[in-house]
Protein backbone atom coordinates (compact mmCIF):
# COMPACT_ATOMS: atom_id res chain seq x y z
CA UNK A 1 0.00 0.00 0.00
CA UNK A 2 1.38 3.49 -1.15
CA UNK A 3 -0.13 6.91 -0.61
CA UNK A 4 0.13 10.42 -0.37
CA UNK A 5 -1.68 12.07 2.69
CA UNK A 6 -4.71 14.06 0.91
CA UNK A 7 -6.64 14.04 3.74
CA UNK A 8 -6.87 16.59 6.70
CA UNK A 9 -3.19 17.66 7.75
CA UNK A 10 -2.29 15.53 10.62
CA UNK A 11 0.74 15.94 13.03
CA UNK A 12 2.54 14.49 15.91
CA UNK A 13 1.80 16.86 18.49
CA UNK A 14 3.59 14.65 21.64
CA UNK A 15 6.17 12.07 22.02
CA UNK A 16 7.48 10.13 25.05
CA UNK A 17 9.75 7.20 25.76
CA UNK A 18 10.60 5.00 28.79
CA UNK A 19 13.22 1.96 28.90
CA UNK A 20 13.31 -0.41 31.72
CA UNK A 21 16.25 0.90 34.39
CA UNK A 22 18.44 -2.66 33.89
CA UNK A 23 21.27 -2.12 31.26
CA UNK A 24 23.09 -5.00 30.07
CA UNK A 25 26.49 -4.37 28.72
CA UNK A 26 27.72 -6.94 26.00
CA UNK A 27 30.20 -8.21 28.58
CA UNK A 28 27.30 -9.09 30.86
CA UNK A 29 25.97 -10.71 27.44
CA UNK A 30 29.33 -12.91 27.32
CA UNK A 31 28.18 -14.77 31.19
CA UNK A 32 25.16 -16.29 28.98
CA UNK A 33 26.24 -17.09 25.72
CA UNK A 34 29.57 -17.67 24.11
CA UNK A 35 29.93 -14.13 22.47
CA UNK A 36 32.20 -11.23 22.91
CA UNK A 37 31.85 -7.41 23.22
CA UNK A 38 34.18 -7.29 19.94
CA UNK A 39 31.85 -9.71 17.85
CA UNK A 40 29.10 -8.11 18.79
CA UNK A 41 30.00 -4.63 18.42
CA UNK A 42 31.68 -5.22 14.38
CA UNK A 43 28.42 -7.57 13.56
CA UNK A 44 25.63 -4.93 15.00
CA UNK A 45 27.30 -1.66 16.54
CA UNK A 46 25.41 -2.33 19.37
CA UNK A 47 27.15 -1.81 22.67
CA UNK A 48 24.26 -2.41 25.22
CA UNK A 49 20.90 -2.67 25.87
CA UNK A 50 17.78 -2.59 28.50
CA UNK A 51 16.38 -5.49 29.60
CA UNK A 52 13.15 -5.56 31.44
CA UNK A 53 12.66 -7.59 35.23
CA UNK A 54 10.52 -10.61 35.36
CA UNK A 55 8.29 -8.35 36.94
CA UNK A 56 8.09 -6.05 34.38
CA UNK A 57 5.45 -6.00 31.43
CA UNK A 58 5.22 -4.06 28.48
CA UNK A 59 2.29 -1.47 29.87
CA UNK A 60 4.98 -1.14 32.92
CA UNK A 61 7.07 0.41 30.11
CA UNK A 62 5.08 1.95 27.73
CA UNK A 63 2.39 3.78 30.51
CA UNK A 64 5.26 6.50 31.92
CA UNK A 65 6.12 7.29 27.58
CA UNK A 66 2.48 7.73 26.80
CA UNK A 67 1.53 10.09 29.95
CA UNK A 68 5.22 11.70 28.33
CA UNK A 69 3.87 12.29 25.02
CA UNK A 70 0.34 13.58 26.59
CA UNK A 71 2.12 15.80 28.60
CA UNK A 72 4.08 17.15 25.62
CA UNK A 73 0.93 17.36 23.73
CA UNK A 74 -0.94 19.00 26.54
CA UNK A 75 -3.92 16.86 25.85
CA UNK A 76 -5.87 15.21 28.40
CA UNK A 77 -6.57 11.17 28.50
CA UNK A 78 -10.13 11.72 28.21
CA UNK A 79 -9.35 13.43 24.97
CA UNK A 80 -8.21 10.76 23.32
CA UNK A 81 -10.67 8.49 21.12
CA UNK A 82 -7.91 6.47 19.15
CA UNK A 83 -5.06 4.29 21.55
CA UNK A 84 -2.98 2.00 19.11
CA UNK A 85 -0.55 -0.19 20.88
CA UNK A 86 2.34 -1.77 18.61
CA UNK A 87 3.72 -4.78 19.66
CA UNK A 88 4.83 -8.42 19.79
CA UNK A 89 4.44 -8.73 23.54
CA UNK A 90 1.57 -8.01 24.59
CA UNK A 91 1.56 -8.13 28.69
CA UNK A 92 -0.44 -10.93 27.66
CA UNK A 93 -2.78 -11.47 24.07
CA UNK A 94 -6.12 -11.08 25.54
CA UNK A 95 -7.12 -8.53 27.15
CA UNK A 96 -4.98 -6.27 24.83
CA UNK A 97 -2.24 -4.37 26.23
CA UNK A 98 -3.84 -0.88 24.87
CA UNK A 99 -7.33 -1.42 26.56
CA UNK A 100 -5.15 -2.10 29.45
CA UNK A 101 -3.61 1.21 29.27
CA UNK A 102 -6.70 3.19 27.82
CA UNK A 103 -8.21 2.07 31.68
CA UNK A 104 -5.14 2.92 33.70
CA UNK A 105 -4.65 6.23 31.73
CA UNK A 106 -8.09 7.06 32.14
CA UNK A 107 -9.83 7.44 28.19
CA UNK A 108 -13.11 6.09 28.43
CA UNK A 109 -13.60 7.32 24.88
CA UNK A 110 -10.87 5.83 23.26
CA UNK A 111 -10.91 2.62 20.84
CA UNK A 112 -8.21 0.72 21.89
CA UNK A 113 -6.43 -2.43 19.83
CA UNK A 114 -3.02 -3.71 19.42
CA UNK A 115 -1.56 -4.06 16.05
CA UNK A 116 1.01 -6.92 15.23
CA UNK A 117 3.09 -6.13 12.44
CA UNK A 118 6.45 -7.12 13.95
CA UNK A 119 9.20 -4.01 13.89
CA UNK A 120 7.00 -2.36 11.41
CA UNK A 121 4.78 -2.04 14.08
CA UNK A 122 4.98 1.42 14.69
CA UNK A 123 5.03 2.64 11.27
CA UNK A 124 1.72 0.39 10.63
CA UNK A 125 0.13 2.16 13.63
CA UNK A 126 0.82 6.02 12.76
CA UNK A 127 -0.48 4.96 9.61
CA UNK A 128 -3.88 3.96 10.74
CA UNK A 129 -4.29 6.65 13.37
CA UNK A 130 -3.63 9.00 10.24
CA UNK A 131 -6.18 7.13 8.05
CA UNK A 132 -8.71 7.33 11.24
CA UNK A 133 -7.65 10.97 11.95
CA UNK A 134 -7.95 12.52 8.40
CA UNK A 135 -10.87 11.14 7.72
CA UNK A 136 -12.28 12.42 11.00
CA UNK A 137 -13.13 9.72 12.52
CA UNK A 138 -10.61 10.21 15.41
CA UNK A 139 -9.97 13.18 16.78
CA UNK A 140 -7.24 12.71 18.85
CA UNK A 141 -4.89 9.62 18.93
CA UNK A 142 -2.62 7.92 20.67
CA UNK A 143 -0.20 5.65 19.23
CA UNK A 144 2.25 3.63 21.35
CA UNK A 145 5.20 1.21 20.04
CA UNK A 146 6.78 -0.81 22.50
CA UNK A 147 8.50 -4.37 23.06
CA UNK A 148 10.10 -6.63 25.61
CA UNK A 149 11.77 -8.71 22.88
CA UNK A 150 13.91 -10.16 25.93
CA UNK A 151 10.88 -12.27 27.08
CA UNK A 152 10.69 -13.86 24.07
CA UNK A 153 14.50 -14.66 23.35
CA UNK A 154 16.07 -17.97 23.53
CA UNK A 155 18.87 -17.05 26.19
CA UNK A 156 21.06 -19.96 25.06
CA UNK A 157 21.21 -18.78 21.18
CA UNK A 158 23.84 -16.18 20.68
CA UNK A 159 22.54 -15.70 17.38
CA UNK A 160 19.55 -13.92 18.40
CA UNK A 161 19.74 -12.81 22.30
CA UNK A 162 22.53 -10.37 21.37
CA UNK A 163 20.57 -8.39 19.18
CA UNK A 164 17.98 -7.48 21.25
CA UNK A 165 16.84 -4.46 23.94
CA UNK A 166 13.36 -3.74 25.85
CA UNK A 167 11.79 -0.35 25.43
CA UNK A 168 8.49 1.98 24.42
CA UNK A 169 7.49 4.87 22.88
CA UNK A 170 4.49 6.92 22.06
CA UNK A 171 3.14 10.01 20.10
CA UNK A 172 -0.04 12.04 20.55
CA UNK A 173 -1.29 12.94 16.85
CA UNK A 174 -3.94 15.16 15.90
CA UNK A 175 -5.12 17.76 13.13
CA UNK A 176 -2.04 20.86 12.61
CA UNK A 177 -2.43 23.90 11.15
CA UNK A 178 1.34 23.38 9.29
CA UNK A 179 3.37 20.51 7.77
CA UNK A 180 2.37 17.11 8.78
CA UNK A 181 1.50 13.60 7.45
CA UNK A 182 2.91 13.87 3.60
CA UNK A 183 2.74 10.22 2.70
CA UNK A 184 3.08 6.16 3.82
CA UNK A 185 4.27 3.15 2.48
CA UNK A 186 3.57 0.04 3.86
CA UNK A 187 4.33 -3.46 2.30
CA UNK A 188 4.21 -7.55 3.58
CA UNK A 189 5.68 -10.89 1.89
CA UNK A 190 4.75 -13.78 4.25
CA UNK A 191 6.68 -16.37 2.09
CA UNK A 192 9.57 -14.72 3.96
CA UNK A 193 8.07 -15.05 7.06
CA UNK A 194 9.77 -18.55 8.41
CA UNK A 195 12.88 -16.38 8.66
CA UNK A 196 12.02 -14.30 11.72
CA UNK A 197 9.24 -15.88 13.77
CA UNK A 198 7.79 -17.09 16.87
CA UNK A 199 6.78 -20.41 16.52
CA UNK A 200 3.99 -22.26 19.44
CA UNK A 201 2.81 -18.53 19.96
CA UNK A 202 -0.66 -18.89 18.53
CA UNK A 203 -2.81 -21.84 17.44
CA UNK A 204 -0.17 -23.82 14.30
CA UNK A 205 1.63 -26.99 16.62
CA UNK A 206 4.78 -27.42 16.68
CA UNK A 207 6.85 -30.51 17.82
CA UNK A 208 9.49 -28.26 19.28
CA UNK A 209 8.39 -27.09 22.88
CA UNK A 210 9.85 -24.65 23.61
CA UNK A 211 8.64 -21.28 22.05
CA UNK A 212 11.27 -18.65 21.18
CA UNK A 213 12.11 -16.34 18.92
CA UNK A 214 13.80 -17.66 15.90
CA UNK A 215 15.63 -15.73 13.09
CA UNK A 216 18.08 -16.50 10.24
CA UNK A 217 20.12 -13.56 10.62
CA UNK A 218 21.54 -13.86 6.83
CA UNK A 219 18.20 -14.21 4.84
CA UNK A 220 16.66 -10.87 7.24
CA UNK A 221 19.61 -8.86 6.80
CA UNK A 222 18.99 -9.39 2.87
CA UNK A 223 15.97 -8.50 3.23
CA UNK A 224 16.29 -5.76 5.47
CA UNK A 225 18.91 -4.17 3.44
CA UNK A 226 16.70 -4.12 0.29
CA UNK A 227 13.52 -2.83 1.63
CA UNK A 228 15.02 -0.39 3.79
CA UNK A 229 15.91 1.30 0.54
CA UNK A 230 13.02 0.69 -1.62
CA UNK A 231 10.59 2.06 0.53
CA UNK A 232 12.29 4.68 1.53
CA UNK A 233 12.71 5.84 -2.13
CA UNK A 234 9.01 4.73 -2.71
CA UNK A 235 7.58 6.97 -0.10
CA UNK A 236 9.47 10.20 -1.26
CA UNK A 237 8.62 9.42 -5.46
CA UNK A 238 5.27 9.23 -4.29
CA UNK A 239 5.43 12.54 -2.19
CA UNK A 240 7.48 14.60 -4.91
CA UNK A 241 9.86 14.48 -2.67
CA UNK A 242 14.19 13.69 -3.04
CA UNK A 243 16.55 12.55 -0.68
CA UNK A 244 18.24 15.53 -0.63
CA UNK A 245 15.47 17.07 0.77
CA UNK A 246 15.23 14.89 4.20
CA UNK A 247 16.25 16.40 7.14
CA UNK A 248 16.16 13.54 9.65
CA UNK A 249 16.41 10.02 8.51
CA UNK A 250 15.01 7.65 11.34
CA UNK A 251 14.99 4.10 10.47
CA UNK A 252 14.64 1.27 12.36
CA UNK A 253 17.27 0.53 15.06
CA UNK A 254 18.09 -3.18 13.83
CA UNK A 255 21.95 -3.53 13.14
CA UNK A 256 24.12 -0.44 12.58
CA UNK A 257 25.87 -1.97 9.39
CA UNK A 258 22.11 -2.07 7.76
CA UNK A 259 21.29 1.45 8.30
CA UNK A 260 24.81 2.34 7.06
CA UNK A 261 24.29 0.60 3.88
CA UNK A 262 20.50 2.29 3.76
CA UNK A 263 22.73 5.59 4.20
CA UNK A 264 24.92 5.05 1.66
CA UNK A 265 22.69 3.64 -0.76
CA UNK A 266 19.87 6.14 -0.48
CA UNK A 267 22.69 8.81 -0.83
CA UNK A 268 22.07 11.11 2.46
CA UNK A 269 24.42 12.32 4.40
CA UNK A 270 25.41 10.00 7.88
CA UNK A 271 24.61 12.73 10.03
CA UNK A 272 21.22 13.27 9.01
CA UNK A 273 20.64 9.49 10.18
CA UNK A 274 19.66 8.69 13.47
CA UNK A 275 21.45 5.81 14.99
CA UNK A 276 21.19 5.06 19.11
CA UNK A 277 21.62 1.29 18.29
CA UNK A 278 24.61 1.44 20.12
CA UNK A 279 22.68 2.37 23.19
CA UNK A 280 19.37 0.66 22.78
CA UNK A 281 19.93 -2.54 20.57
CA UNK A 282 16.69 -3.49 18.52
CA UNK A 283 13.55 -2.47 20.31
CA UNK A 284 11.01 -3.63 17.76
CA UNK A 285 8.09 -1.72 17.75
CA UNK A 286 9.96 0.56 20.15
CA UNK A 287 12.33 1.39 17.87
CA UNK A 288 11.64 4.35 15.64
CA UNK A 289 10.11 6.38 18.50
CA UNK A 290 13.40 6.03 20.48
CA UNK A 291 15.15 7.21 17.77
CA UNK A 292 12.48 10.49 17.12
CA UNK A 293 13.31 10.74 20.99
CA UNK A 294 17.18 11.14 20.04
CA UNK A 295 16.68 13.69 17.22
CA UNK A 296 14.35 16.01 19.73
CA UNK A 297 16.78 15.78 22.54
CA UNK A 298 19.32 17.39 19.66
CA UNK A 299 17.15 20.08 18.70
CA UNK A 300 16.69 18.11 14.95
CA UNK A 301 13.11 17.75 14.72
CA UNK A 302 12.28 21.53 14.56
CA UNK A 303 9.14 23.17 13.05
CA UNK A 304 9.44 22.04 9.20
CA UNK A 305 12.36 19.67 9.08
CA UNK A 306 11.40 16.99 6.68
CA UNK A 307 11.40 13.54 8.55
CA UNK A 308 11.63 10.34 6.50
CA UNK A 309 10.78 7.21 8.90
CA UNK A 310 11.65 3.67 7.89
CA UNK A 311 10.91 0.20 9.35
CA UNK A 312 11.44 -3.59 8.89
CA UNK A 313 10.78 -6.88 10.10
CA UNK A 314 8.80 -9.75 11.00
CA UNK A 315 5.59 -10.70 8.66
CA UNK A 316 7.90 -9.81 6.78
CA UNK A 317 6.87 -6.39 6.82
CA UNK A 318 8.16 -2.97 6.31
CA UNK A 319 6.77 0.63 6.04
CA UNK A 320 8.06 4.44 5.80
CA UNK A 321 6.84 7.28 6.09
CA UNK A 322 7.45 11.13 5.49
CA UNK A 323 6.09 14.09 7.48
CA UNK A 324 6.85 17.76 7.67
CA UNK A 325 7.49 18.19 11.04
CA UNK A 326 4.89 20.56 12.92
CA UNK A 327 4.67 20.22 16.80
CA UNK A 328 1.88 22.23 17.78
CA UNK A 329 -1.99 21.60 17.09
N1 LIG B 1 28.87 -14.00 19.09
C1 LIG B 1 29.86 -14.63 18.45
N2 LIG B 1 29.69 -15.31 17.30
C2 LIG B 1 28.45 -15.34 16.78
C3 LIG B 1 27.36 -14.71 17.40
C4 LIG B 1 27.62 -14.03 18.60
N3 LIG B 1 26.63 -13.37 19.26
N4 LIG B 1 26.26 -14.93 16.65
C5 LIG B 1 26.64 -15.67 15.61
N5 LIG B 1 27.96 -15.93 15.68
C6 LIG B 1 28.79 -16.69 14.76
C7 LIG B 1 27.99 -17.65 13.93
O1 LIG B 1 27.78 -18.85 14.63
C8 LIG B 1 28.90 -17.82 12.73
O2 LIG B 1 29.88 -18.77 13.06
P1 LIG B 1 30.35 -19.88 11.99
O3 LIG B 1 30.90 -19.09 10.83
O4 LIG B 1 31.36 -20.66 12.75
O5 LIG B 1 29.09 -20.62 11.63
C9 LIG B 1 29.57 -16.47 12.57
O6 LIG B 1 29.38 -15.79 13.84
C10 LIG B 1 29.01 -15.61 11.47
O7 LIG B 1 27.60 -15.66 11.53
P2 LIG B 1 26.72 -14.87 10.51
O8 LIG B 1 25.27 -15.18 10.76
O9 LIG B 1 27.23 -15.02 9.12
O10 LIG B 1 27.02 -13.36 10.95
P3 LIG B 1 26.55 -12.06 10.26
O11 LIG B 1 27.72 -11.21 9.89
O12 LIG B 1 25.50 -12.31 9.21
O13 LIG B 1 25.82 -11.30 11.45
C11 LIG B 1 23.62 -10.89 12.32
C12 LIG B 1 24.71 -11.92 12.09
C13 LIG B 1 24.16 -9.77 13.17
C14 LIG B 1 22.44 -11.59 13.01
C15 LIG B 1 23.17 -10.31 10.94
O14 LIG B 1 22.89 -11.36 10.04
C16 LIG B 1 21.96 -9.43 11.04
O15 LIG B 1 22.00 -8.34 11.58
N6 LIG B 1 20.81 -9.86 10.47
C17 LIG B 1 19.58 -9.04 10.50
C18 LIG B 1 18.89 -9.21 11.81
C19 LIG B 1 17.75 -8.24 11.99
O16 LIG B 1 17.77 -7.14 11.50
N7 LIG B 1 16.75 -8.67 12.73
C20 LIG B 1 15.70 -7.81 13.15
C21 LIG B 1 14.48 -7.89 12.37
S1 LIG B 1 13.29 -6.86 13.07
C22 LIG B 1 12.03 -7.73 13.91
O17 LIG B 1 10.88 -7.76 13.44
C23 LIG B 1 12.26 -8.38 15.22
Amino acid sequence: MIGSATGARIGITGLGTNVPEKVMTNDEMAHFVDTSDEWIRERTGIRERRIATQEEALSDIALPAAREALAEAGVAPSEIDLLICATLTPDMIFPTTSALMADTLGMPNAAAYDLLAGCTGFMYAITQAYGMLASGLSKKALVVGGDLLSKILDWDDRSTVVLFGDGAGAVVMEPVSAGGFLGFDLGADGSGGIHLCFPGSGSRHFDDPKSVLKMNGREVFKFATRVMVSSAEAVLEQCGRTIDEVDVYVPHQANKRIIDYAVGKLGIAPERAVVNVDRFGNTSSGSIPLALADARAEGRLTDGALVLMTGMGAGLTWGSALIEWSSSA
